[in-house]
Parts: structure tokens; sequence; C-alpha cells
């Protein structure tokens, strides 16, 4: 087994852990992703853009006011503000570094409005592509960065501990070779779960293994009953699906039943604009009753391939045309607001384990993510922590070592069916019963894989909110429909 020492470690190559790791400059860092071309991140795939108030009259205070409602106020107040007032700045550094945003004719930042914003406080790049665009922008500054060494094709299997301190960690590559990487500070930047659910808008790779690993090695977690899940993506076959922007909403999209008709008349004022989670879960209901829930883009104006290039693309790669027909809808799991308990700083309960982007929880979401606030909140808390650890001084000790496994993986044909459990019981719609009896499978068979462990963890969060809060919904305690 190769053994490296360096003062920095960043486990994934999204946008969190590409802003972490620019951010530490001088200090060195190993970047490490699962992809040998380190792809393969929820952060490529976003479609929404990143919330700032930069419009005439609009504000921080504002932009903290539509978070909190969001996240039903489960919010921390404080982390949220730091967000809101961070915002304009992050756009800003992110044009630093290549990103080229969206501009009206008049040469200003175009600013877009997106559900559960009181304001047009959206910036795009690309139309739909923000994610893609960004995570272009930062790797060309990361492969040209001295001081990131960035290792793909390697999964991260262990955390080294000393004296309760994690000190490293070791990493295994497709043909089972192992290295271990000492460092002063590890940092999870894997992204969420929702590949542990049948229908997702994450890539494959987003199945909770960073999450799992700290928690393997006794670092808390929290909120982690809190899952998003958006309303529109396309009902083809497939477990990670396309999505479909709700700025497609924004921009005249209605949603409709198997009938042609309204899907949400007089469920809420916003209609089609409402709330995700009460968007979610009718498009759920619609199809758990045997019907079928559709978007009909059809009246969206202007030139499909400068506005909504990456949902053309994947349409009329289903055969479908959103331009002439309606598109069939499923819910999806899109993002987690739970993860591994930190501070803004980035700091899990571990020392020298920090986690940033999806993969932590810092309390800035809240019970529901509002939308465009994560990629900001991924950069933004990239940065700050890179920030941090580049100042941080040498960690010295002498203990003794020893490893903490995440475990087997779940044999590949098992999962399916993990991923059916949680789309049934945990999904937009939960009861107490179901919940319980899935839980119950994954505590009969916890051995068999650590993404029982932690499909079991997420599922007594879940049994002990027993009220519905944002985007948890128990149907059996007053869930609003
Ligand atoms: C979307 O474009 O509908 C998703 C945006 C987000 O998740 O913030």
């Amino acid at each position: 087994m190769r053994r490296t020492r360096l003062p920095i470690v960043v486990v994934g190559s999204g946008v969190a852990g590409m802003a972490t790791a620019l951010a530490a400059a001088p200090a060195p860092v190993r970047l490490l992703c699962r992809a040998p071309d380190g792809s393969g991140s929820a952060s490529a795939l976003a479609q929404g853009g990143i919330a700032a108030a930069l419009g005439t009259g609009d504000s921080a205070e504002a932009h903290v006011r539509d978070t909190l409602e969001a996240g039903a106020c489960h919010n921390d107040a404080a982390a949220v503000r730091w967000l809101c007032e961070a915002a304009p700045a992050t756009v800003a550094w992110l044009e630093a570094q290549g990103v080229v945003f969206d501009r009206g004719p008049d040469g200003g930042l175009q600013l877009g409005r997106e559900g559960g914003h009181g304001a047009f406080r959206i910036v795009h790049a690309g139309g739909d592509a923000t994610g893609a665009a960004l995570v272009r922008a930062l790797r060309a500054k990361v492969q040209a960065a001295p001081h990131v060494q960035w290792r793909g094709g390697v999964d991260a299997e262990a955390l080294l501990l000393r004296d309760g301190r994690v000190v490293g960690v070791r990493v295994r590559d497709a043909r089972g070779r192992q290295d271990v990487i000492e460092a002063a500070a590890v940092v999870l930047a894997t992204g969420g779960i929702g590949a542990l659910y049948a229908h997702t808008s994450n890539p494959p790779g987003a199945d909770g293994a960073g999450l799992a690993l700290a928690m393997a090695a006794g670092a808390a977690a929290r909120d982690l009953e809190f899952v998003q899940f958006h309303p529109t993506a396309l009902a083809v076959a497939g477990h990670s699906l396309p999505l479909l922007t709700e700025a497609l909403r924004g921009a005249g999209a209605r949603l409709v039943d198997g009938a042609g008709e309204p899907l949400m008349r007089d469920l809420h004022p916003l209609g089609d604009l409402a709330p995700r989670d009460v968007v979610a879960r009718r498009v759920w209901q619609a199809r758990q009753q045997g019907g079928s829930a559709w978007l009909d883009a059809t009246p969206v104006e202007g030139d499909w391939h400068d506005r909504f290039p990456t949902v053309l693309a994947a349409c009329l790669a289903h055969g479908l045309d959103p331009r002439r027909e309606p598109l069939p809808i499923t819910p999806v799991a899109h993002f987690h607001m739970g993860g591994v308990a930190t501070g803004l700083d980035g700091r899990s309960s571990l020392p020298g384990l920090y986690a940033v982007g999806e993969a932590a929880c810092n309390g800035v979401h809240g019970a529901n993510r509002l939308a465009s606030n994560s990629l900001l909140e991924a950069v933004a808390g990239g940065r700050r922590l890179g920030a941090a650890l580049a100042a941080a001084a040498p960690v010295a000790g002498q203990g003794t070592h020893r490893w903490s496994e995440r475990g087997a993986s779940l044999p590949r044909e098992n999962l399916p069916a993990l991923r059916e459990l949680l789309w049934r019981a945990a999904g937009p719609v939960r009861d107490g019963v179901a919940l319980r009896e899935a839980w119950r499978v994954c505590a009969a068979t916890a051995d068999t894989g650590w993404q029982m462990r932690l499909a079991k963890a997420l599922l007594r969060a879940m049994r002990l909110r027993r009220r519905s809060l944002g985007a948890h919904c128990r149907e059996d305690r007053g869930c609003p429909m």
C-alpha cells in the first residue's frame, strides 16, 4: 500500500470540492473522485442557477426571508444570513474564475425568477446549463493550479483516526489497489443521496458514500429525514432521469393531468409555481392514483437552443419534442437537506473531518431548500472552508492509529430493491407504518452493505420526526397535500 502525506484531502470533485481546493491555495491539496475523468458530479447536471440579490429593489434581507420560508424556518438563521450576504460576491468570484453568466441586451446580468423567490434574482450560465458551466470553469482552474493534485478513479473506503482525530483516508481504485493519504484535514464533498432512490435527478454516484463513511467513524449527522423531491423529471425508463427545470414553468409551461386539465387547479395560490414540495406531492398523487401527469411546455417562447438547451437535448434523445408535445413527468429524489452535521466552517463533530456542499448539513437549507441556493452554498461554503484550512496550523501528534471502515457495498443486484423500498416508503409522501416496515427490512439486512445501514439511519430519522415539516410529509400526521 502506497502512503503519502499532505495537508488537505478533498473527496469529491463537484463545485463544492473544487471551490474548497482552489480556496486552500497555497496549501497542497489532493482532490479525489470516483470517475477516472472527474465527471459524474451532480453539480454538472444542475439546471437551476445561482440566487443572489443583485436586482434593483432586491436585498439580502429579502433573500433571507424567502430562504427561511422555503425551509419552514427549520434553518439556522445565522447561516442563512451568511449565505445570502455572500451571494453577490460568490457570483463575482465565479465570473473571475471564467464563468460567463447570461446577460440581457443592456449588458447587465439577466435575473430570472424561480419558485419560492419573491424577486428576480437567479443568474444562469448557458440557459439551463449553469452547473455544467461552473464545473467547466472550476475544473480548468483546478487543473492549472499548482497546489492541487487531481486523482480520479478512486473510492474513499476508510478513514484513519488517531486519538479521536481523523488524520487520513484510504482509497481503492477499480483494480483493487489501495493507497493511504495522511492529511491534517479530510474534506467530504461527496454530494447527496438521491441515487439511493428508484428515481432521481442525481447521477448514480450520489449514493451517500461520504455520509456513510463519516457516520461509520462516529461523526454526527443531522436532518437526515429532509429529502427534496423535484416535481418534474422526464418520466422515461431508468434510474437517473433528465430534469425538466422549474424555469420552464416560469416561462409559461403548464402542469396538466391525463385529460389535459390543470393539475394544480385550486391547490395553491401560486398554481404551477407553488413550492416544489407541494407540486411534487400532487404529481406523485396523480401517478399513484393510476393517472398520469404532464408538463406542457409548448407555450414557452423564444429560442429553446439558447434558453433550455439541456432540456431540449434530453427530450429529443428520448424521442420527445418539448416544443410540440406535452412531456410525461414524475417526481424524483433531488436534494438532501440533511447530511454530516457541520458548522458554517465545514467542521464536523470529529476533529480533522470536514464536509461541504450537499454532503454537509450546516442548517442553511432547513427542511426544504430554496431553488438555486445549492450551487450558491456549495461555492460559498467551499471557498470559506478552503480559506480556513489554508490558514490552519499543521497538527502534531503520535498516538495509536485505527481504521474506521465504511464496509462492503451492497451487491449490485440488491440495489434496485433498496431503491424501490425507499421510493415507496421514504418518498414525497410518507406514513408511519410504511416507514416502520422499511426500517425493519433495513435493520434485518444491515450487514449486507453500507447502503442498508445508511438507509436504516435515514428511515429512523423519518420515523422520529412524527410531524410533517417542509419536504418531510407524513400523510398520517397532517401533511398538506
Ligand atoms: C430546477 O432548475 O428546477 C432545479 C433548480 C434547483 O434545484 O435549485
